[in-house]
């Protein structure tokens, strides 16, 4: 049976919604050794900052049980290199791309929603709002709703009207859905749920912190429970708000459960570093998992978990109500 994969980026129509997660495939032409990247919904691409960046020290990765924790922070070649170069070959390869942003300051950000706004090509934005405001003690935008709006205003207002803009959220907040309604308020056309969770690791045979950095991001299948929770909350809350879902997706049944919570996209992260065509098996895994279920629609799913009384798809529905 043919299932129906097609997924809505707020209103641009995706062929399928297996997207690669921002800083773990570059601007995909790692992963292009590998497989075709026009086959996957969209690349999303590592978060362009104005200047290029050198990133933090290292060590800047530590291994934890069923995760990962990074401190590369934000390494990269700036908007102009990234314009320049990474953009173009990316759409030279019929890729759908979709550009991940982020910045000190509320100008910063604008200033790059203004670059971005004369490029062409671009299937949506992601403002990773995860970053430190150097202007307000370094407070992270995405903790606190009024900055995380303005974020959002900021680049809503130079951006081109018809490039849609996700806002990717942070779990490390008491009220996610306050924080996502905020967003929402000024102009996200989308969320994007969840960045990685601030950890920490010893090493204790040098009896110092794992990272030189010393916290870092926690990422990888110990965190799906989070992102399937804070998917599930802002599901609840905004239902007709779309999702790109990430955290912890290995295969295609992880994929189907943050779809069931309320995504209707799903970003493939830290697999990658282990097996670098993960986002086309997970696509493959996730559509034979539909055609078990005797679903014929990947639209018919989202957000099912929250309907206890409705089943889709001809088997199901025939056998199970
Ligand atoms: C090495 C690494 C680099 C990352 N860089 C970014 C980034 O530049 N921008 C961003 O929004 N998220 C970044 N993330 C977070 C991922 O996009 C994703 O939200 C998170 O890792 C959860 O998904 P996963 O468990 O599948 O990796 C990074 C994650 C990792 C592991």
């Amino acid at each position: 049976m043919a299932v129906d994969l097609k997924a809505r980026l707020a209103h641009v129509e995706l062929p399928n919604p297996v997207l690669t997660a921002s800083g773990c495939a570059g601007s995909g032409r790692e992963l292009a050794q590998f497989f075709d990247v026009a086959k996957i919904g969209a690349v999303v691409t590592k978060s362009v900052m104005l200047a290029p960046r050198a990133g933090r020290p290292a060590p800047r990765m530590a291994e934890t049980p069923s995760g990962m924790l990074n401190s590369i922070g934000l390494q990269g070649p700036g908007i102009d290199a990234f314009l320049q170069r990474d953009l173009p070959w990316l759409l030279s390869r019929g890729a759908r791309a979709v550009v991940s942003i982020a910045g000190s300051t509320v100008d910063e950000y604008a200033e790059l929603a203004t670059r971005l706004s004369d490029a062409s090509g671009l299937t949506a934005v992601e403002v990773n709002i995860s970053c430190p405001n150097v202007e307000d003690r370094g407070q992270v935008f995405a903790c606190d709703a009024g900055a995380a709006a303005a974020v959002v205003a900021a680049v809503r207002g130079r951006l081109r009207y018809d490039v849609p803009l996700f806002a990717k959220l942070s779990p490390d907040v008491t009220d996610i859905v306050s924080i996502a309604g905020a967003c929402v308020a000024a102009g996200a056309d989308g969320l994007s749920m969840i960045n990685t969770l601030l950890g920490m690791a010893i090493d204790t045979r040098t009896m110092r912190p794992a990272l030189a950095g010393l916290t870092g991001g926690l990422s990888g299948p110990a965190i799906r429970p989070v992102a399937v929770r804070c998917i599930w909350q802002v599901h609840e809350a905004f239902p007709d708000v779309p999702i790109i879902g990430m955290g912890g997706v290995r295969t295609g049944r992880d994929a189907m459960e943050l779809i069931l919570a309320g995504a209707s996209m799903v970003s493939v992260g830290t697999v990658i570093f282990h097996d670098p065509s993960a986002c086309l098996r997970i696509l493959r895994e996730l559509e034979e998992e539909l055609a078990a279920g005797g679903i014929d629609r990947l639209a018919d799913v989202i957000g099912l978990a929250h309907e206890p009384g409705r089943m889709p798809g001809r088997r199901l529905s025939g056998s199970v109500l």
